[in-house]
């Protein structure tokens, strides 16, 4: 049942190509310059006419929340807010009836998002879902909503439901633009193309499995890690933390790069390793320097960078390379290669991957 692999999570994590690809088809269609869901076009006037879209979420479907808070912003013009649906529930949110809730959830399950879920329907906002499991109790509560087609995630830590959420959420966000007429024609044309080739380029980013075993070994001993990105890649670095810190038990934290000279920098000496997130895209120059400032501390760099950099490769420790993509697409490839980083570094240290101590694959307490 694990197809040959040791762990659900590595079968998992393998399967993202095919399963991004059954996440977007009959949706995606590049050569007609379309995107097709039918809970988006069904309920199209509510998300033109919202003034703000909630994302609510818990974990790793948080994380995919603030991937998606930058591609909506960027590609949509709407202003996003993403919260941990434990937080907004408490804490008698302001939710006004034009506003558009997307909830996110692997399970559809977890008890504090089908909270938040029902609270915001009580106020009369439009409520979406982005749920894996069909008929899951989210799904039912939604006014509507789109499914990732990531197949049963077994593994505790989420993988592929990361990938595919984000893949359901950009394909939103480009559908928006769209009735919105907030992305010029070629750059929307250059996305559809981009997250067609998603898959093959995934599949290229699974290839740094050595690389990422090797680094493994390396590392496996270290108490702390620090993940660091910036743009469409901080969401990617919180990610790769919790990633870490859930299979591995090793102390890991993300930041968005630039925040590290606001405390965390203190933290660097010889022995902490400090993953970066630094593909050749907008904030690049930026990136290098926050490289340069840890290398000054002896800090010890593993960067994930665009297949042919060589102005990282010259400081870093080590690098991963991933395939060069559109910029907003990039967290699909650089969570690849995180992903197998913390799977290695868990079966190093015997730990139970796919059962990690503590730990549900549905949260369903509060
Ligand atoms: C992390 C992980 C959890 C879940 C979280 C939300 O690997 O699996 O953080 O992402 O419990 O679960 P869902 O998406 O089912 O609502």
């Amino acid at each position: 049942e694990k197809g040959g692999y040791d762990h659900f999570m590595l079968k998992e994590i393998y399967e993202q190509p095919s399963v991004i690809k059954d996440t977007y088809r009959g949706r995606l269609h590049a050569n007609k310059g379309m995107i097709q869901m039918a809970g988006v076009e069904d309920n199209i006037d509510k998300f033109t006419n919202a003034n703000r879209i909630l994302i609510v979420a818990c974990g790793t479907s948080w994380h995919a929340g603030l991937v998606a808070e930058y591609i909506f912003e960027e590609f949509s013009r709407i202003p996003v807010e993403v919260e941990y649906a434990s937080e907004f529930r408490y804490r008698n949110p302001i939710i006004y009836p034009d506003d558009v809730v997307i909830a996110i959830s692997q399970s559809g399950e977890t008890a504090d998002t089908l909270a938040a879920i029902k609270l915001a329907k009580e106020k009369g906002a439009f409520v979406f879902g982005v749920c894996n499991v069909v008929g899951s109790s989210i799904s039912r509560e939604t006014h509507a909503g789109a499914y990732t087609h990531a197949g049963p995630e077994i593994g505790v830590a989420s993988t592929k439901a990361f990938t595919t959420q984000i893949t359901v959420l950009t394909m939103m966000a480009l559908r928006l633009a769209k009735a919105k007429g907030t992305m010029n024609t070629s750059d929307y044309q250059r996305y559809l193309l981009e997250l067609e080739l998603i898959p093959e380029k995934v599949e290229e980013a699974l290839q740094t499995n050595e690389v990422a075993k090797m680094i493994a070994s390396i590392y496996k001993s270290a108490p702390n890690c620090l993940y660091l990105g910036r743009g469409y890649n901080f969401p990617v670095a919180l990610e790769g933390a919790l990633k870490l810190k859930e299979i591995s038990y090793i102390h890991a934290e993300g930041y968005p790069a630039a925040e590290m000279k606001h405390g965390p920098i203190a933290l660097i000496d010889e022995h902490m390793p400090i993953v970066v997130i630094a593909p050749k895209q907008n904030h690049y120059d930026k990136v290098v320097s926050n490289i340069q400032e840890i290398k000054a501390r002896s800090g010890k760099i593993i960067a994930v960078v665009t297949k042919g950099d060589t102005q990282v490769r010259a400081l870093a420790d080590h690098v991963i390379e991933i395939p060069d993509t559109a910029e907003a697409l990039t967290p699909l490839l650089t969570t690849i290669p995180l992903q197998l980083l913390s799977y290695h570094i868990a079966v190093m240290r015997e730990c139970n991957v796919d059962q990690p101590r503590n730990l549900a694959k549905s949260v369903t307490v509060e």
